[in-house]
This record gives structure tokens, sequence and C-alpha cells, in this order.
């Protein structure tokens, strides 16, 4: 329900649809308060799919000429009026009248303002019901094809970090403890993994996003002879949605972006936060360009890394618009709903956070300042190297369990005299284990422990070197 007739029911009084009363019927015979006229309109967010209306319609119109439905005298002057539609538009000269609600009436008004009848005849077969998610799905298609790249441009900077940094140690964690040394590379690869996993969703999606609900219409399908194939082909679609109640009903395809996008930012998340921790002077493990940084109004001492901070934080509003959407869609009964509507602002918002977030990030980690001596110092701090010295004593024979017990009393010792496990003597670490000989002083080392870890997937540099080869080689 939603529309009044502003004058007597007897139809409009010009080719100017510039109510959207006009739109649909005499059946109203109050006006619409200014209120509501507010609360129902989307133009001033919907405008953006404006290229992808114009598109759809263009590909309707064609189809209804070449099926017979309208003449081509008709479908000529859609074509022009579009044509300087999409003048207009771009010159930033349209009017967008919050009279006509939506971006779908505000063009078709304008069309039958410069054309005439034809324009009229333009919404024949449709509804916009169907319009709206055939223009949301050519819309994201499009902004899923900008992603795309930018997911293989963040790859392709933490290769490169990676690259100059096969060797180079610092702690591995677990539980925030230090745990064993691995490749500042390898920490590097492991986003890229993510952001791997990232792009083949996005691809996945994409596939579902791609199809055609126009020839639903309203929600039942027409009468009319349309060629949904052909439309699909015009438009780039992958296929036809095949039950028109619930291609106007559906909205899976933006939850699953939408999933998608908060899958990504909860990976960029882990990164900023962990960029932000080793920027802090208690880690001291790299530095982010001035560029990314910003100073403080009252201590000027600081360089905050606010650039990673927010792209931490805006995982957030990310994660938010999903659960929105996907509030939105539980429950709705079949088929569509004015609640769709609210389907907008949090997937165009999801797109730009999205997008931006992703740019930002992979050009501030092509410009990082690797710290290599503080990185490696922190390793040589909280006995990283015990578990190489449980598998020393495993090689020669001890039990794992009762090598483990032998190295936590090792541990224990070293503790005891404030150094590190492979500082103890060869007399001491011997009296753990009648076994150990010179050759245990290599195996404590940072590197002997990467170097050991040579197994597929492991953080020995020669593993390393063999995924920055394999990414390398599909990023392309
Ligand atoms: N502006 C509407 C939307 O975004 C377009 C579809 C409206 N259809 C309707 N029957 N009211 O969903």
């Amino acid at each position: 329900m939603s529309a009044p007739s502003t004058g007597p029911a007897t139809g409009p009084s010009s080719n100017q649809l510039d109510k959207k009363s006009e739109a649909w019927s005499a059946l109203f015979s109050e006006p619409m308060s200014e209120l509501v006229k507010r609360y129902t309109a989307s133009v001033f967010f919907d405008q953006r799919l404006w290229r992808a209306d114009i598109a759809g319609s263009l590909a309707h119109a064609e189809m209804l000429c070449a099926q017979g439905i309208i003449s081509t005298d008709d479908a000529a002057s859609i074509e022009r009026g579009m044509a300087q539609i999409t003048q207009d538009i771009e010159a930033g000269r349209f009017e967008w009248k919050l009279d006509l609600e939506d971006v779908h009436l505000n063009i078709e008004a304008r069309l039958t303002q410069l054309v005439g009848d034809a324009g009229k005849r333009l919404h024949t077969g449709r509804s916009r019901n169907d319009q709206v998610a055939t223009d949301v799905r050519l819309w994201l298609r499009d902004e899923i094809d900008t992603i795309l790249p930018l997911l293989g441009a963040m790859q392709s900077a933490l290769v490169d970090v990676a690259d100059k940094n096969v060797e180079t140690i610092l702690p591995g964690f677990t539980h925030m403890q230090v745990a064993q040394p691995v490749s500042f590379g390898h920490h590097m690869l492991a986003y890229v993994e993510m952001f791997a996993r990232d792009a083949e969703r996005l691809v996945d999606l994409r596939r579902r996003v791609n199809r055609l609900p126009l020839g639903a219409a309203a929600l039942a399908g027409t009468s009319y002879p349309l060629d949904r194939e052909r439309v699909a082909r015009t438009l780039g679609f992958d296929g036809v949605c095949q039950n028109s109640l619930d291609a106007v009903s559906d909205r899976d395809f933006a939850l699953e972006f939408s999933a998608f996008a908060s899958i990504t930012m909860v990976h960029i998340s882990r990164l900023a936060e962990e960029l932000v921790l080793w920027m802090s002077q208690n880690f001291g493990f790299i530095d982010l360009a001035d560029r990314y940084c910003t100073g403080s109004s009252i201590m000027p001492q600081k360089r905050n890394p606010d650039v990673a901070e927010l792209a931490r934080g805006k995982s957030g509003r990310v994660v938010g618009h999903l659960m929105g959407l996907i509030t939105l869609m539980k429950s709705q009964p079949l088929t569509y709903n004015k609640d769709n509507q609210e389907d907008k602002e949090p997937l165009f918002d999801t797109v730009d956070t999205v997008r931006d977030t992703l740019r930002i990030m992979a050009e501030m980690v092509a410009g990082i300042i690797v710290k290599p001596e503080a990185m490696e110092r922190a390793a040589l701090k909280g006995y990283a190297t015990a578990t190489d010295l449980a598998d020393y004593l495993v090689k020669k024979g001890v039990p794992f369990r009762d090598a483990h017990e032998t190295v936590a009393h090792a541990v224990k010792t070293a503790i005891g005299q404030g150094v590190d496990l492979s500082e103890l003597s060869l007399d001491t670490l011997q009296g753990f284990h009648p076994g150990i000989d010179a050759s245990v002083h290599e195996v404590l080392t940072l590197r002997g422990s990467l170097n050991a870890r040579n197994v597929l997937g492991g953080t020995a540099p020669a593993q390393v070197r063999l995924q920055i080869a394999r990414h390398r080689a599909r990023l392309g």
C-alpha cells in the first residue's frame, strides 16, 4: 500500500509521470503524507543502481521488440531516451525526485517525458520486483569484478613481503605465548592462504549472483511471450532464475556476498591487529610508513597506526551488515515484500568498505618496514626451541612423552640460570640425558629449528620458497 492520487481519477494529465501515483493507478483517493513519502522512498540511495537499471531496461526493450511485443520505432525511441538520460545522469543534470520513490520510477518517468508512449510501453511484462532484483545482481556482479583483482593485489603484496623475509625469524605464538620460531615469510603466507580462500569464495558465489530474475514480473511470470534467455545473454548473465516466486524474493546472493565480505574483513582485522601489535614499542617488529600513521594532538612523541586500527574496526560494521541482512530475510513470506528495499544500504556499504579496505591494506602491507633483529631477539626469549630438544631426544630413541618431561626440567634449569636452552653447558644438558652430545647446540639454534621443519606446509625456508613459487604462478 502506498500511493495517493493527487487529483480526480482521470489518469495522468500529460506524458510526464512526475508523481509516482501516476505510475500505477487511479485507485488512491488521498495523498501520501510527506513523512510516509520520505519513509518509503529509496531514491536517495538506490539511484546508485542507475546504470544497471538502464542496462536492464535496454535489454528488456530489445527483447520485447525482437518478440514483436513492441514496435521497432518504440524500441528505438526507448534507446534514444535512455541515451539522453545516461548523459544527464553522468553530467549531474538529472533531477531525482522523491515523489517518484525510487530509481526505477524516476528513470521510467523521465523516459516517458522524453519519448512519450514508447516510454510507457517499456514496463510491459515487467514489474519493479523483478527489475530491482535484476539491477542489484547486475550492480553487484560488476562490483565483484572490481573486488576480485583487489584480493589478488593483496595476496601479491603479501607474497612480496614474504619473498624478502624467508630467512627472517620471528617467534610464532600460540595463546600469545612464544611457541616456536617461524619464518616471517611463512607468517605472511598464512594470510595469503586466507585471502586466496576468500577469492575462491567470491568466484564461486558470483555464479549464483549472475542469474537473471527478469521475466518473473511481479511474482508469477507474465502472459507475454518473453525470451528470458535472450535478455540473460544480452546482460551477460550465466543463466535464468528458474522459479518466478524465488526470482523476485531471493536475496541469498546478497547474503552470500555479505558473508564473503565478513570473512574477508575478519581476515583483514587479524592482519591489522598483528600490525598494530608489532608496531607497538613492546614488540618493535615492524614500522609502518608515516603516510599510514597519525600523530597525537597532545602527546608529541606519538605515531599511531590509525589505518590498521580502522581496518580492524571496520570489520565490525561489515559483520553487522551481514547480521542485518540475514535478519531482514528471516521469516519473510514469499514473495517480494517491501522489507527487501532495506537490502541496499547495508550491501552498498559492505561493498564500499571491503573494497576500500583491501586497497589501503594492500598498499600499507607493501610498504611495511621489517625489523629482523627485533623479531629474532624476541624469538630467543621464551624457550622457543624446547620442542627441538625433545625431538632431538626422540631421535636418540627416547619416547616422546619422556623427552617432553626431560626438556621441561631443562627449561626450568635454564629459567633458574636466566639463560636460553642453547646457553646451557653440554655438561648440564648431559645431566638431563646421557645421549646428548655436542651436536645438540645446532639443534637449539633458531635457524636449526626452522630448517628442521622441512615438511610440506612447514616453516623451513626451503618449504617457504616452494610456496612462494606456487603462489606466484597462481597469481600470475
Ligand atoms: N524500491 C523497491 C526496492 O528497492 C523496488 C521494488 C518495489 N516493488 C514494489 N512492489 N513496491 O525493493
